[in-house]
């Protein structure tokens, strides 16, 4: 008889328990800390088949929480809605199940957190800026344990440059740099409460809320001008300076910086523009009290080569050196050809890609040229902004070593045997001269020695005349 007394309690227990199972709050914390002002839902729910599920708490009456309850099949759920949470809304909830037999209960406790927050701004110069998060928790027998600090994932005392940071209660950055800004997560320990609070603390700079408005045109052959702009609001602050640069020059000292105008101090009007105006520009606005705030601005211009001379002719084992002058921005990137063909300078060693004027690759050097590089050159600028390709081809020849020498030993023979023909020339000219002067003294001798005969002749002669 016990023993089936004992068994029918058993059983009576196992259906108790199986019927109304149990009661379970959704977030499955004892304690919850909600922010004041902040809204929040928490579920409860049962398996229990017979009676309704309830919400117990003290301002029932308050048109900040509502209770909705859904059966759904053997589960029934009950969903607090709480808006505008507050000090006086923060106690202890109960939600409970009552089969008729039993009560079972779930509890959770809601505790108000009211903040306040230390938030600075980045200001160059500063050497110290303080962040923190001070919380007033009700009910006020829940006290702060400890405050840890973090940014993004990191604890503040693993971030790199750590021993700048001194976390306390408060965090204060010495030393702050423009990198330091951001937001930093102090999360708050309760005493005998499982889950820390977390606070979203920022270190702000407005110049990160900045948001430029731009003008950025791009150059076409026949503009007569360009204009360039970028406005920022200036959150209240005055505009102490504002300056324009181009490749960190001055507008004011480049060259032919009469055509650049500045009627509005954010906006650049370029007069008579040409394809070398096109570039990057900066406006660099100074607002009271913040590090200069520089402003990016394209002036865009679709890719260009410059012709080439018409051919080029070199001689074997010289080298050769081709400049291609591009132009164009956002950069066009230079790829060289050769008969229509990718110039590979991998397969070769004695070809080599530099740079020119900041355009990579423009310039093609190719070391101790041989028959084989003679061809046709191209290259090619392409501009993936534009979507536009810019080409100019070069002829280049290779002659024989010798192939100079030539006219030259051409000259040298031409010479070598004009003075042979003017030497012989000479030399026969000489040898006749001689020749005639021998033949005329052969005759001038014997016509003295005639005279002189003849005198003698004569003289015998003469005594005889
Ligand atoms: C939230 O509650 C506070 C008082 O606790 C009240 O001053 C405030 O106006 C309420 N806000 C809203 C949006 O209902
Ligand atoms: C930081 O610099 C600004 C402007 O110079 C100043 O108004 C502010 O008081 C400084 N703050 C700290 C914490 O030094
Ligand atoms: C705090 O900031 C982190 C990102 O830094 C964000 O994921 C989180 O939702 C924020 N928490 C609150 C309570 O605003
Ligand atoms: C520049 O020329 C192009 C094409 O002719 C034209 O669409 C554009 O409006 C011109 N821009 C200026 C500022 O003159
Ligand atoms: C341009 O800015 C300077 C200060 O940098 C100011 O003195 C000047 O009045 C401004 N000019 C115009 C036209 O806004
Ligand atoms: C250049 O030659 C190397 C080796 O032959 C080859 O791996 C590479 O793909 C070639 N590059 C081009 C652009 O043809
Ligand atoms: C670029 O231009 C070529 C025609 O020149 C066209 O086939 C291709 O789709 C274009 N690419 C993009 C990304 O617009």
């Amino acid at each position: 008889m016990a023993l089936l007394n004992l068994i029918r309690f058993t059983v009576l227990t196992l259906v108790l328990s199986f019927t109304s199972g149990e009661v379970t709050i959704v977030p499955n914390v004892g304690d919850l800390l909600i922010k004041e002002g902040a809204s929040q839902t928490i579920e409860c729910s049962t398996e229990s088949t017979k009676d309704n599920l309830e919400w117990d708490y003290a301002k029932k009456d308050d048109e900040n929480v509502k209770a909705i309850f859904v059966k759904q099949g053997a589960k029934q759920t009950s969903t607090l809605e709480i808006k505008n949470f507050s000090a006086e809304l923060a106690g202890s909830y109960s939600c409970k199940v009552n089969d008729g037999t039993s009560v079972i209960t779930e509890e959770i406790n809601l505790v108000s957190v009211a903040e306040t927050k230390k938030e600075p701004t980045y200001h160059f110069g500063n050497t110290t800026a303080e962040l923190a998060c001070n919380v007033v928790l009700s009910p006020s027998e829940y006290m702060v344990e400890s405050v840890t600090w973090s940014k993004g994932d990191m604890l503040v005392s693993t971030l790199p440059d750590s021993d700048r940071f001194e976390a306390k209660d408060s965090l204060v950055i010495n030393k702050p740099t423009r990198d330091d800004v951001g937001v930093y997560t102090a999360s708050i320990k309760i005493a005998n409460v499982e889950t820390p609070y977390k606070c979203n603390v920022s270190f702000k700079d407005e110049i990160l809320n900045i948001k430029p408005t731009k003008v950025e045109p791009t150059y076409y052959y026949g503009n007569k001008t360009a204009m360039l702009s970028c406005s920022i609001n200036t959150a209240g602050r005055t505009v102490q300076n504002v300056l324009w640069l181009k490749n960190d020059t001055p507008i004011s000292n480049l060259k032919e910086s009469d055509r650049f105008m500045n009627p509005d101090n954010n906006t650049l009007i370029i007069d008579d523009p040409t394809r070398d105006d096109a570039g990057l520009y900066i406006v660099r606005i100074t607002l009271d009290g913040l590090p200069p705030y520089d402003c990016k601005i394209m002036y865009k211009a679709g890719p260009f080569v410059e012709d080439f001379k018409k051919s080029k002719n070199l001689i074997e084992k010289d080298n050769m050196e081709l400049q291609c002058k591009v132009k164009g921005y956002p950069k066009p990137t230079v790829t060289w050809y050769k008969d229509n063909a990718i110039l590979n300078i991998s397969q070769d060693h004695r070809i080599e890609l530099l740079p020119l004027d900041g355009y990579k690759n423009a310039r093609l050097i190719i070391k101790g040229i041989e028959f084989s590089d003679e061809g046709e050159y191209a290259c090619k600028a392409f501009s993936s902004y534009f979507n536009e390709t810019a080409i100019k081809t070069i002829t280049v020849r290779v002659k024989d070593k010798l192939a100079a020498l030539w006219p030259f030993l051409g000259i040298v023979c031409e010479v070598v045997i004009l003075c042979a023909i003017i030497f012989i020339y000479e030399k026969r000219r000489n040898k006749r001269a001689e020749q005639e002067e021998n033949n005329a003294q052969e005759t001038n001798g014997p016509s003295l020695e005639k005279k002189e005969g003849l005198r003698h002749r004569g003289t015998p002669g003469n005594p005889g005349a």
